[in-house]
């Protein structure tokens, strides 16, 4: 098992547009799908065709690219407006995720540094960009290798593992989060298996948590959400583990709707409750949980099944994407720095400017 193998890429640069696999289309199909324009960029990232914190970071950071061959800026000065805009446009595409307006962020400010050097011409400007885009994406697969090494050494005792939707190869440039700790443990050769909520109402879990598992060769056993309180009753989980989209300073930890239902049901059960993201998760300038948005989606997503309805046409629906999960019911962070124990926050700042103590 090895985390570069993966193909198709998630995401992708392809020349001149950003290729990802097309996710509403699994499990039943594979399909690439370019995105030639900011406006396809922007649409892909809503209805969820790339989803996952740092994979819609990456394609973001691609799509500044997209953004800046689309509209030719003529000068340095153009060039920055322009990276501006697109910076505002793309970064507002989802709320909850703070991955995508870090890399966003992170490729406008690379590439204006650039436009602020002497005679820089505005190709000189987009290959910054791509250099940073590309980098953006490298490092993360980096993060999610350590995440899933430090993941198993913290987690060495544990075989069975449940997880919530999809923190897999299809959630992030690299092998994972969560399943990057599933996934370090098989490439070791130790035993593992997953418990998978299927992640209501778009199933990332089962579409997409599941299908990556069994590609993988992966023990895994797929629940309804509402089977999770059971199961972690029944005592076969050793660790709860699952990714996040946002990270507050106190560590209150924002992700997949359900997530918040599982850590209190794990906390009755005696069962150690793990998040685990890379730093560029982490929301520092965010106080606490309350101050974190939380995406709000379409009625429909519930009040039909994949395309038919289940409900009564025009009932009324609450449809968050993300809940927050209280950092008192967080057993430690893991990071690709390492594990931050409770408290939080002095270690999270510590960690960022690269002093925590590791492991
Ligand atoms: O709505 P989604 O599918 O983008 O939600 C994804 C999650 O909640 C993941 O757990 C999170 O982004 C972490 S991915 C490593």
């Amino acid at each position: 098992m090895d985390e570069r193998t993966f193909e198709p890429a998630t995401v992708a640069w392809g020349g001149d547009a950003v290729e990802i696999i097309d996710q509403t289309r699994l499990p039943e199909r594979l399909e690439v799908l370019r995105l030639a324009s900011v406006d396809a960029v922007v649409d892909a990232i809503r209805r969820l065709a790339v989803r996952g914190a740092p994979a819609i970071g990456g394609c973001g950071a691609l799509g500044m690219v997209v953004g800046l061959d689309e509209e030719r800026p003529a000068s340095a000065g153009d060039a920055r407006a322009v990276l501006r805009r697109l910076a505002a446009t793309i970064g507002a595409a989802r709320p909850t995720a703070v991955n995508l307006t870090w890399a966003v962020e992170r490729v406008r400010e690379a590439a204006e540094r650039e436009a602020a050097t002497r005679q820089v011409t505005p190709a000189a400007i987009r290959q910054r960009a791509l250099d940073e885009a590309l980098r953006i994406i490298d490092e993360d697969r980096e993060a999610c290798r350590r995440i899933g090494e430090h993941g198993r050494a913290e987690l060495a005792a544990a075989t069975t593992i449940l997880t919530h939707c999809n923190t897999g190869r299809l959630a992030t440039l690299g092998w994972g989060t969560a399943l990057g700790v599933v996934y370090a443990k098989a490439a070791a050769g130790e035993p593992v298996r997953v418990y998978a909520c299927e992640a209501r109402p778009l199933l990332q879990g089962a579409r997409l948590t599941a299908w990556e598992l069994v590609q993988a060769g992966i023990d895994v056993t797929l629940i309804a959400d509402s089977a999770a309180a059971a199961l972690l009753h029944g005592g076969r989980i050793d660790a709860v583990v699952v990714g996040a989209d946002r990270i507050a300073a106190n560590g209150d930890t924002a992700n997949k709707i359900g997530t918040f239902s599982l850590a209190l049901a794990a906390r009755h059960a005696g069962v150690p409750f793990y998040s685990a993201a890379p730093t560029s998760t982490f929301d520092l300038a965010t106080p606490s949980g309350e101050a974190i948005e939380i995406e709000l989606r379409s009625a429909d997503e519930v009040r039909t099944f994949r395309g038919r309805p289940s409900a009564p046409e025009g009932v009324n629906v609450w449809n968050p994407a993300f809940d927050v999960t209280p950092h008192e019911l967080i057993a430690g962070w893991i990071t690709e720095l390492g594990v931050i124990r409770p408290p939080f926050r002095e270690i999270a700042r510590a960690a960022t400017a690269g002093t925590a103590s590791r492991g």
